[in-house]
């Protein structure tokens, strides 16, 4: 959601971190603001709508310093403003913060710093942060800014990423994490740090990053950074390399992100693949997966936890694992798995699937399985993010930077890794055999040229978008395997064009959803598994029966569905359980054309943020 970016060094920060939020504008926001700290006194700049209003005031008049922080806001507590805008000032114009988060007994807070005497100038719950510190630091003993700041946060409730700046330490920068609300990446330069709430803000000027954990305050310098729990003990931290590259966050010559990284996905599919396959011995190998022998043969059932998108890919993934490793999955929603008292123990295997590994509700559902001592295990995108230091078995997507909101090359990833993760099961527990293990790698090798053979059929994709634009509603149809796909294909098209999109199991349209279709509903049928053909056939004549248009994705050999259907998408046949990451090429697609077609902002849809990191 809101976006964080900082900087001390001895370039203009003011730039710096412009540039910064620029490349975090994916996350969406409703107003930006920064700070810059230059002879002894803090310089703000904000405001409403997009970063080029921002901009334009920092041109008007230009920010000199070394020292500042950024954000861009999502509004939560108080309408998008100016004065609602981050950084937020204390009384005395000493300390100025940027908060991701959301203080949950801020009015309580609020009363009683009013009551202290302070004067609130926004109507936001992260105000008081800002005069919680300034009151801990007027009533100090011997204590340093770090350690007033430190005790004061203990008193916040929720999950917050915090940055501080004041005149009152001018050669630093502070930063707390509380709880999940984000990360808060630390980045080392050659004499000048950086600090961002995601990585591709920064990632042109370092890849030597570390990450904040709960509970720490961090005091950077223009040369490293001290870390301290918040009450004061000191902590250790190590940086690592992330091996992303500047390039693969940049657009290229792309119109939009999200039309990058559809077409990324024969590369995105191939750097998910690599190194994990050994074809001599037809094993997986996988890095950070650290569970023992033992420990896999306990597993009597796996659960996966998802948002969004990445439900849809746990969908598909139960009947990936459950076919090929034969243990049962169930799938849940991390808001909902969170709330209901999970009949979870050891046998269990929580599975969690997060392209950001920063999603609260995905978060939160690993905190309650950990609780219930079940084995965690994640199949994430960013390295380094939260939901990835926390389970003992981490697949990393490799899927590159994902910047688009509506996720794409990471769905195809992650479908691809709950395969390989599939395999690895059934064959450490004996389930897969050495001819079903070759057959299955030799079709996987496949999957990045027959990808790119998918989206070769791009006119197609955009002569249907551009019959179909106008339309109100959509229909998506599937079954078994592709079902998921439908409920993915309807769930991006509603993300980024508006048009009201639902996916259904075809079996499950003459209990109800049959009333809906008359002759301006376009329905996209996947009719593409061979063991479920007939049926899907039957319900496309249903369809046609009442005088649906049917869009139908088929394979090669488009069968008797050619005949009733009004077009046909062809997707080459691979295997029953690597279809769903081909089938759902044409439907991003789709999605993609018709949001072009009707004018909509594709990579920041209304509403919608990359990282969910709010409940
Ligand atoms: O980062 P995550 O995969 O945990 O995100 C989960 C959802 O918020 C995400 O998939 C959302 O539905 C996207 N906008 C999908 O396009």
């Amino acid at each position: 959601m809101c976006g964080i970016v900082g900087y001390i060094g001895s370039q203009n920060a003011a730039d710096l971190i412009y540039e910064g939020l620029k490349r975090l504008e994916y996350r969406g926001y409703d107003s930006a603001g920064i700070a810059v700290l230059n002879d002894n006194k803090i310089n703000l700049v904000r405001s409403v709508g997009k970063l080029k209003n921002l901009n334009e005031k920092l041109i008007r008049k230009p920010m000199p310093g070394v020292v500042g922080i950024g954000h861009t806001r999502w509004a939560t507590h108080g309408e998008p403003s100016e004065k609602n805008a981050h950084p937020h000032l204390d009384c005395h114009d000493q300390i100025v913060i940027i908060h991701n988060g959301i203080v949950e007994n801020y009015l309580e807070l609020k009363t009683e710093l009013i009551n202290s005497g302070h004067t609130f100038r926004s109507e936001t719950d992260s105000e008081v942060i800002v005069h919680l510190i300034e009151e801990a630091w007027q009533k100090r003993n011997q204590d340093s800014l770090i350690s007033a700041t430190g005790q004061a946060l203990l008193r916040l409730e929720g999950a917050h990423a915090i940055i501080i700046q004041s005149v009152l330490v001018p050669d630093r920068i502070l930063a707390v994490r509380i709880g999940n609300a984000g990360g808060i990446a630390i980045g080392k330069g050659e004499n000048e740090m950086f600090l961002a709430s995601d990585i591709p803000a920064i990632l042109p000027h370092t890849r030597t990053i570390v990450f904040l954990e709960s509970m720490e305050i961090a005091a950077i310098r223009q040369d490293g950074f001290s870390c301290y729990s918040l009450h004061g003990e000191p902590r250790s931290k190590e940086y690592f390399q992330i091996p992303w590259d500047p390039v693969s966050a940049a657009r290229g010559h792309y119109s939009h992100f999200m039309q990058k990284e559809i077409y990324e996905q024969p590369l995105s599919l191939t750097d998910t693949l690599r190194n994990r396959l050994n074809l001599d011995h037809n094993e997986i190998v996988f890095k950070h997966f650290s569970f023992s022998m033992q420990e896999l043969q306990k597993i009597q059932r796996i659960m996966i936890v998802a948002c969004g998108t990445s439900y849809y890919a746990g969908l598909v993934g139960k009947y990936i694992l459950e076919s090929l490793s034969q243990i049962p999955v169930e799938v849940d929603y991390g808001s909902e798995f969170r709330y209901r008292n999970p009949l979870i123990g050891p046998e269990t295997l929580v599975l969690a699937l997060s392209q950001s590994g920063e999603t609260v509700d995905t978060l939160a559902a690993l905190e309650e399985a950990q609780k219930k001592k079940t084995p965690l295990a994640a199949i994430v995108n960013v390295p380094g993010s939260q939901i990835s230091r926390i389970c003992q078995g981490i697949i990393f997507m490799h899927a590159g930077p994902e910047i688009g909101v509506a996720s794409t090359k990471a769905f195809t990833s992650t479908l691809v890794d709950l395969f390989l993760l599939g395999f690895y099961l059934g064959h450490q527990r004996g389930f897969l055999k050495p001819e079903m293990r070759k057959n299955l790698l030799q079709k996987l090798v496949r999957l990045p040229k027959i990808a790119s053979d998918v989206l070769a059929k791009d006119a197609i994709y955009k002569e249907l978008a551009s019959q179909f634009y106008e339309a109100s509603d959509f229909l998506f149809l599937g079954r078994g395997i592709n079902y998921p796909i439908a409920l993915e294909g309807a769930h991006k098209l509603k993300e980024i064009s508006y048009i009201h999109a639902e996916g259904c199991p075809a079996g499950e349209m003459k209990h109800g959803i049959n009333a809906l279709i008359d002759r301006h509903l376009p329905v996209v049928a996947i009719a593409t598994q061979e063991k479920l053909y007939q049926k899907m056939l039957s319900n496309i004549q249903q369809v046609k029966a009442r005088d649906g248009i049917i869009i139908a994705i088929v394979s090669d050999d488009k069968g008797e569905v050619g005949q009733f259907a009004d077009y046909c998408i062809e997707v080459p046949n691979l295997h029953p359980l690597l279809n769903p990451v081909l089938n759902i090429i044409p439907l991003q697609l789709l999605a993609y054309y018709v949001a072009l077609k009707r004018g909509c902002d594709i990579d920041q849809p209304r509403n919608l943020a990359k990282s969910v990191t709010v409940e």
